[in-house]
């Protein structure tokens, strides 16, 4: 039986590795020890336990897999994740980012239960049950402008959305990543015309996109976003 060896991922700090570069496996360590949120499996290794994050169900992960240049995670990063479900993806961003905080906006009030009874033990995230679509409705949670905006909504404005939440609640250089499901916004349209269209809104409105990645490997009709606001 092969044993697996964890390493550091070399760009991205709190994210760790196993396996040679054409089947990378990525980790976090767990926050909450022998604690699982989606059956991911957990693995020991040199006295520290390891969640195996799995791109399939988290395009967060897909994206670190398709090597982003940006950097986008620290430490003490505050991010506004839009579209929580029960915390699968925001679980391992808790991994990641020890004393940041995740505010973490979910409408559906059965993934809220789900997000709460999964999280309520990681002390950085912050569950917010309310819509997107309507920003100001959440200010009174969420005390500072944010460094990240992460969305992953599927609805049919996408990039609406993100504009709305990035007037709202990004700080100046900060970054929006955005998961754009071409079949949310029109099912009969091609895909890559979907895109086109959605990175016009964002640009056309200040945001200047940074990275385009395409996850499809992953997620069928997804493409993630990277964009950072322009300052004047
Ligand atoms: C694809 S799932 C998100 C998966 C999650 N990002 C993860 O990786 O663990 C999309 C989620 O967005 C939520 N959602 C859709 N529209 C929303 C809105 N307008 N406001 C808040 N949540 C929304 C859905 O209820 C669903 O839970």
């Amino acid at each position: 039986m092969s044993k697996i060896e964890i390493r550091n991922h070399p760009k991205f700090s709190n994210v760790f590795i196993s396996g040679p570069q054409e089947r990378l496996r990525l980790y976090t360590t767990n926050l909450l020890e022998g604690k699982r949120v989606y059956g991911e499996k957990l693995i020991n290794y040199k006295g520290i336990e390891y969640r195996e994050w799995d791109p399939y169900r988290s395009k967060l992960a897909a994206l670190i897999l398709e090597n982003p240049l940006t950097n986008l995670f620290y430490e003490d990063l505050k991010c506004l994740y839009l579209g929580a479900s029960s915390g699968t993806t925001i679980s391992h961003l808790s991994d990641i980012i020890h004393s940041g905080i995740i505010y973490s906006v979910e409408f559906a009030e059965r993934s809220m239960r789900q997000l709460i009874q999964n999280t309520s033990k990681r002390l950085n995230i912050i569950p917010i049950l309310a819509d997107a679509r309507f920003p100001e409705t959440y200010a009174k949670y969420i005390f500072t402008n944010v460094d990240l905006i992460y969305q992953d909504v599927a609805q049919p404005r996408q990039a609406e959305i993100a504009l709305e939440n990035c007037n709202y609640y990004l700080k100046d250089d900060g970054i929006l990543i955005i998961a754009i499901k071409s079949q949310s916004i029109d099912s009969i349209k091609k895909s890559e015309q979907i895109y086109a269209q959605e990175k016009r809104i964002l640009e056309k409105n200040g945001l200047n996109i940074v990275e385009s990645i395409n996850i499809h490997k992953y997620a069928a009709n997804h493409i993630i976003l990277i964009a950072k606001k322009e300052i004047n």
